[in-house]
């Protein structure tokens, strides 16, 4: 599933990302943090992690996602692995088809992170480069992803991605994993559609007996499939 959360990021909060990723943040090669697979098609900037910024914006992510009533009915998260920053453009300009590993070491909290869910947070107003799509090869064919500064992107885990080169501009991203309570990718989107739907009926019905007992497939559903 292909979900978009519009505004994850408030103005202000898009503010400080944008003052703390300018020219002279500690930008640094990104390949130093990719897998073999990845290393041959990764050529862009990454924010040093063990910086004050990193740590600023870390937060700054990290709170915006956990306030979003959308982002946890899609990814059901259990963990998240640290939010990282990176840049795109220049002779650093794009990231070619590839897979992120399985499970990824977080520096952050010191612990082992499955990659159910991935998630990019767009931090650069599109009319400010061109290129830069994140293409996303799912079931129906590859989709292209290029939101507005501030909207984020959720995307299985399990696809293979890439982001196309920036030949104007610079594009400024962060992107996290999620590991999810329900590992399935198939089991959440269900659990998400029940849960979506029952938001419109009872915006419609208000609650009746119908949508209680729907309620209770919800969390039925979610305890047979949840592991926490
Ligand atoms: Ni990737």
């Amino acid at each position: 599933m292909l979900l978009q959360l519009k505004n994850l990021l408030s103005a202000e909060e898009l503010g400080i990302a944008r003052a703390l990723l300018g020219d002279d943040a500690p930008w640094i090669d990104g390949r130093s943090s990719a897998g073999v697979q990845a290393l041959t098609q990764k050529n862009n900037e990454q924010l040093a992690q063990d910086s004050e910024a990193s740590r600023t914006l870390q937060a700054l992510i990290l709170g915006a996602l956990r306030r979003d009533p959308l982002f946890f009915s899609a990814a059901l998260p259990r963990k998240i692995f640290n939010p990282l920053f990176n840049r795109y453009g220049g002779g650093s300009n794009f990231y070619g088809p590839h897979v992120d590993g399985a499970v990824l070491h977080s520096k952050a909290s010191q612990e082992w992170v499955r990659t159910d869910v991935s998630c990019t947070v767009f931090l650069s107003d599109p009319a400010d480069y061109d290129g830069g799509e994140l293409l996303v090869q799912d079931t129906y064919g590859s989709r292209g992803v290029k939101l507005a500064a501030g909207d984020a992107v959720l995307y299985p885990g399990t696809s293979v991605h890439q982001v196309t080169p920036v030949t104007r501009g610079h594009r400024v991203a962060s992107f996290l994993w999620i590991e999810s309570m329900v590992r399935s990718d198939e089991q959440r989107r269900i659990l998400f559609d029940l849960d979506m739907n029952l938001l419109k009926l009872r915006a419609q019905l208000g609650e009746t007996p119908e949508t209680t007992a729907l309620t209770g497939v919800y969390h039925n559903l979610l305890r047979q499939w949840a592991q926490t």
